[in-house]
């Protein structure tokens, strides 16, 4: 894939299923840090997301291609970011910050007003990306998960 001219349109929009499925997952698959591919990511389990929260599933798209994701979840009292990529020959264009800040609004406006996301230990650049974003790491706080199978 190549870089982004700066003349090419940059479209966000929603997520659609199925249409946009195989770009998304082939761009997290592609990501060398920051997303993996689980199983949260089957066909049906996004299918699911989309009933919830649809407008808060979002890609970033030149000449057709996806070239970034978000997605978003708000429970009704706090929201919650996943899978924020760009593809390596778009970063530093920013598109990660309109994806995030794209989201960001959506959540404020259904009432959101607190956020969480999950960095991994070794991806110190995501951290300087988002505290660049006003993020703060949560130094007091331990996160605890359970899997469900
Ligand atoms: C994090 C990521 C989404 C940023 O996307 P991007 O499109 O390159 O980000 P932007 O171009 O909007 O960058 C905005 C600012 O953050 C800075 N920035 C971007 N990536 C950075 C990085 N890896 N380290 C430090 N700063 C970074 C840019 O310098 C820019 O600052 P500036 O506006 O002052 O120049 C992208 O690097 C990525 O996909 N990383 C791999 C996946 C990942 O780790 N996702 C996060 C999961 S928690």
């Amino acid at each position: 894939m190549r870089s982004n001219p700066p003349d090419t349109p940059l479209k966000l929009r929603e997520f659609r299923y199925p249409h946009d499925y195989d770009g998304a997952l082939k761009l997290w698959a592609g990501m060398e840090v920051g997303v993996k591919v689980g199983r949260s990511d089957t066909p049906e389990e996004i299918q699911r997301k989309l009933q919830r929260d649809p407008d808060l599933f979002l890609i970033a798209e030149v000449n057709e291609e996806i070239v970034g994701t978000i997605i978003g979840g708000y429970d009704g009292r706090r929201g919650m970011i996943y899978h924020l990529a760009v593809h390596t020959a778009f970063r530093g264009q920013g598109i990660g910050t309109l994806l995030l800040d794209e989201v960001e609004k959506r959540l404020q406006s259904k009432g959101c007003l607190k956020c969480y996301l999950l960095v991994t230990a070794e991806n110190t650049s995501a951290v300087e990306f988002y505290e660049q974003h006003n993020w703060n790491e949560m130094t007091n706080d331990r996160i605890l998960a359970k899997e469900f199978s």
